[in-house]
């Protein structure tokens, strides 16, 4: 089984990014909490960042053409403006899970569409890294 970690943009630079609201854990450090986990859990781990909206619908596509066990998803700012992502999410069979390390619903108004949401199979939001922990655990038992 594989799961599939797609990170948008600006999440490259986690740990000196707003710290009070994403945390100082580098996107290296929740890749490797969550692969540590999927070691336990005897699944393989496909970890990327990209900025570009389209790395991220072609990463769809191509953990659904591998028949990917499910796509965690946390699309950055791509979350409230991407038609593009949301229709993705709609053309795939892989199940997809939200995931945020704020939760959105508490910040600006511009933050409470989701159009990554509005496709997904589920949300996880508000955890910090923990809710990419959260996420795998819920991927583990589709
Ligand atoms: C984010 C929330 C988004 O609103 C924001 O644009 C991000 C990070 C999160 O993980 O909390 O880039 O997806």
């Amino acid at each position: 089984r594989k799961i599939f970690v797609l990170n948008g943009p600006n999440l490259n630079l986690l740990g000196t990014r707003e710290p009070e609201i994403y945390g100082y854990d580098t996107l290296d450090d929740i890749a490797d909490r969550l692969e540590d986990a999927a070691q336990r859990a005897h699944v393989e781990l496909d970890f990327r960042q990209s900025n570009h909206e389209g790395h991220l619908v072609d990463w769809l596509h191509e953990a659904n053409e591998e028949s990917a066990h499910a796509v965690l998803l946390n699309a950055g700012a791509f979350t409230h403006t991407s038609v593009a992502l949301h229709d993705a999410i709609k053309a795939v069979k892989v199940p997809v899970i939200e995931v945020h390390l704020s939760n959105p619903h508490t910040r600006e108004t511009f933050r409470h569409k989701s159009y990554v949401g509005m496709a997904a199979k589920g949300t996880i939001a508000g955890f910090g890294a923990l809710s990419y922990m959260l996420a795998l655990e819920a991927a583990l038992e589709l």
